[in-house]
């Protein structure tokens, strides 16, 4: 099978990595059933330290294409990538387009599969925040309802899917960033804390980078808040900023509270470093959510709503969306101890997601 997997993204970046061994592990094994695998960047994501870094640190097959398209506009960003994929598909004729998640980058390479006849494997298929003003999720919804094959993270993804009335080639094959954890855990670069100057459980971690909080200056400054008081009570706040953060945090003369040390976006095995011994996570990403619950490290969700509600019924993970007294109320429980998330559940699969993926990808199509 000739596959065309298309990433452009820093979470897909780490996804990719996980299902590009379990294909390499399968090839070795079985040679006569080889899937070969060709790699496209979109060049969405483009800093060093959002790509790169990525593909050294979790030896990824480098890129056979690099389109390059950059940053730009919704319309205008997809709208290049829908070109140059295309461009791509028609040269290579791949047997499948596989995508990850949700970014424009995943929307693009769907639709130009799609509009092609070559069948589409959506990673990370049926999540839904049901707010359809983040692209994320226009982007998922449009991804899922042109795949072949929809592979699903949880159960609840599932359900989401039959709801929408796609039930055909839906797997719930469990979550290849669970299967990644158990991986990468033990290469977590703990130098990453003596860099941040920061001490085991001597202060949480913070990551904000999504349009809805960015993009609107009352909502970020709303944000940068909640991030005082969790310096206030823990003493610091290891925030890695993302360039779209930083950028808008210029712009908007807004600034960061006292107590809180900014990073550059950590590389992966210094991320989990610096997750796994945090007091607690404050988030607006979706991966890091799941990468918190894996690591059994509370999480604040610095968003109204999330597609992890797993990581909230057990409540390891408190919505607090751009409210400080919400976030303010999560850290007091923390604080004083009355905050005790049950981490025992395992929704997300028995780490053997991307084997799974590999083994759905060589049976009949659906
Ligand atoms: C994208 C995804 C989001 C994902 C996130 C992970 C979409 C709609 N959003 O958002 O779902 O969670 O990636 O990080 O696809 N920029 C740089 N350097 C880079 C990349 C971006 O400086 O390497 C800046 C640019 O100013 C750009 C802005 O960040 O305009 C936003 O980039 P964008 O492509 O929209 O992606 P993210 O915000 O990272």
């Amino acid at each position: 099978m000739n596959l065309l997997t298309v990433v452009g993204a820093r979470p897909q970046f780490v996804k990719a990595a996980t299902l590009s061994r379990a294909i390499a592990r399968h090839n070795a094994a079985r040679p006569g059933a080889a899937i070969v695998e060709k790699i496209v960047h979109t060049g969405q994501h483009y800093d060093a330290n959002l790509s790169e870094v990525f593909f050294q640190e979790l030896e990824i097959p480098a890129p056979a294409f690099h389109l390059g398209i950059g940053s730009g506009p919704h319309g205008a960003q997809t709208g290049r990538m829908l070109e140059a994929i295309e461009a791509v598909i028609g040269d290579e004729k791949p047997d499948a387009v596989l995508v990850y998640g949700d970014t424009n980058s995943t929307l693009a390479a769907a639709l130009a599969a799609a509009k092609l006849y070559v069948p589409v494997a959506h990673v990370e298929a049926g999540l839904r925040s049901f707010n359809r003003r983040m692209p994320e999720e226009l982007n998922r919804v449009l991804a899922d309802h042109v795949a072949t094959w929809l592979f699903c993270p949880t159960r609840v993804a599932v359900d989401n899917l039959a709801r929408e009335g796609v039930a055909r080639g839906v797997k719930n094959v469990g979550d290849v960033m669970y299967d990644g954890m158990l991986h990468y855990r033990a290469r977590a670069n703990d130098r990453a804390l003596e860099t941040a100057g920061v001490e085991r459980k001597g202060y949480v971690l913070a990551t904000v980078h999504r349009a809805e909080n960015t993009d609107d200056p009352a909502r970020l400054a709303a944000v940068m808040e909640s991030l005082g008081e969790a310096a206030e009570r823990f003493g610091r706040v290891v925030l890695a900023l993302h360039p779209r953060t930083r950028a808008r945090l210029i712009e908007q003369s807004i600034t960061v509270p006292h107590g809180a040390h900014v990073i550059e976006p950590a590389p992966y095995l210094e991320m989990i470093a610096l997750l796994a011994n945090a007091r607690a996570v404050m988030t607006d990403s979706g991966g890091v959510q799941k990468e918190a619950f894996f690591l059994e490290i509370p999480c604040i969700t610095l968003r109204d709503e999330t597609e992890w509600l797993e990581t909230v019924e057990c409540d390891a993970n408190r919505l607090a969306g751009a409210d400080p007294r919400r976030a303010s109320s999560a850290l007091d429980a923390l604080a004083e101890a009355r905050w005790r998330p049950d981490f025992s559940a395992r929704p997300y699969g028995s780490g053997h997601a991307a084997e799974a993926i590999v083994a759905s990808l060589l049976e009949a199509r659906p």
